[in-house]
């Protein structure tokens, strides 16, 4: 047998064979390499006599060619059975069932702040925070309730200390000093946030939650007050008509001073706000009193407006229909699976009702 064709035999065996990509690369240098067994071949053509020469160089070309294409093809083989490999160890086995994941509620007083704050900062307030833990200052004194004032006894503080100048703030108002101490007018804001007295029944907690409004410009008056409030009620409530009076009242640091009740009526032992002839109050307000101005360098001979807070807590037991305010702050799981609200599905000026 001549040498091509036990070249031809030998490598066309081997490259059926099964080979990795460095067998295959050893095969190309063992035959077109530098001193490869084909290269040599060509070499030799011009010591062959001219009779034979054109033969034999026809044929190592096409031994050449040969051998070529059949480097190529057993690469390409090797090349496809490794991306079958990747593609069967990789694969994702989708008929697996889903793990089983339990996802957290959003309690109804934060889902009710969202709301509230959400319709609020629609009407241009911004959104405030004060500390739960303040001084008698700002918790009183600025507020237009001196020392001895008979409004310090009704709000049953909790003092931290001896001298009863650290507490737990009793209402959000004394966000209002802390904003205005701060900026400079004019003032529209909002500050919901936890509150604290002592005192606890079916509708009050020793930890209960405000929001605080105040709005100070240069021309703003009770007809703003009204409007405002009538707006946000309608909002929360989700109503297109609500009954809502103003009833006199007194708080030190406003002037006049108004709470604020709305009408409703109990239909198939479900209370609907907004209608009927029964009052129920939410909320105090006024006007914010001169002297909480001058004590926070704000000029009441330029400045004025209005103020109000409202119970959360109340609010939320009205929008929901939970009727004891205890259970907010128990903790109960089943409690919270029943009354809470889905983290993913609830976008956060989703107002509720519809649910
Ligand atoms: N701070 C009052 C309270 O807790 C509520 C209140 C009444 C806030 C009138 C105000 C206001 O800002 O103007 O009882």
């Amino acid at each position: 047998m001549s040498d091509l064709k036990k070249i031809k035999e030998e490598f066309s065996l081997k490259l059926k064979s099964k080979l990795n990509l460095s067998e295959i690369n050893q095969v190309k240098s063992d035959l077109f390499g530098k001193d490869g067994l084909i290269t040599s071949q060509f070499k030799k053509i011009g010591l062959i006599d001219d009779s034979e020469r054109k033969k034999f160089a026809s044929d190592l070309n096409l031994i050449k060619d040969e051998l070529n294409e059949l480097i190529d093809l057993k690469t390409k083989e090797i090349e496809i059975e490794h991306i079958n490999t990747k593609l069967e160890k990789e694969k994702i086995d989708v008929t697996l069932p889903e793990r089983n994941f339990s996802s957290g509620k959003i309690h109804p007083v934060s889902q009710t702040i969202d709301e509230i704050s959400s319709i609020f900062s629609e009407i241009g307030f911004n959104v405030e925070e004060g500390p739960d833990v303040e001084n008698e200052y700002n918790n009183f004194t600025a507020l237009n309730t001196p020392d001895n004032h008979p409004a310090r006894d009704m709000h049953d503080t909790f003092y931290l200390d001896e001298k009863k100048e650290k507490l737990l703030r009793t209402h959000t108002s004394p966000v209002q000093i802390r904003t205005m101490l701060k900026d400079k007018p004019p003032f529209k804001i909002i500050a919901p946030g936890r509150t604290y007295r002592s005192d606890s029944d079916q509708t009050h907690a020793p930890m209960f939650h405000q929001v605080e409004g105040l709005h100070i410009d240069k021309d703003i008056n009770m007809g703003h007050l009204k409007g405002c409030l009538n707006y946000f009620i309608k909002e929360f409530f989700e109503v297109d008509k609500i009954k809502m009076r103003f009833r006199p009242s007194h708080f030190p640091f406003t002037e006049p001073s108004a709470e604020v009740d709305i009408g409703y009526e109990i239909r198939d032992g479900k209370i609907v706000i907004g209608e009927g002839d029964q009052w129920l109050e939410i909320l105090g307000c006024g006007m914010v009193h001169p002297n909480v101005l001058k004590n926070v360098k704000v000029d009441p001979t330029k400045y004025q407006g209005y103020a109000f807070g409202i119970g959360i807590d109340r609010l939320a037991m009205l929008k929901y229909g939970i009727n004891d305010l205890r259970s907010f702050f128990e903790c109960d799981y089943r409690w919270l699976n029943h009354y809470g609200f889905d983290p993913v599905d609830v976008p956060t000026n989703y107002r509720g009702l519809s649910r």
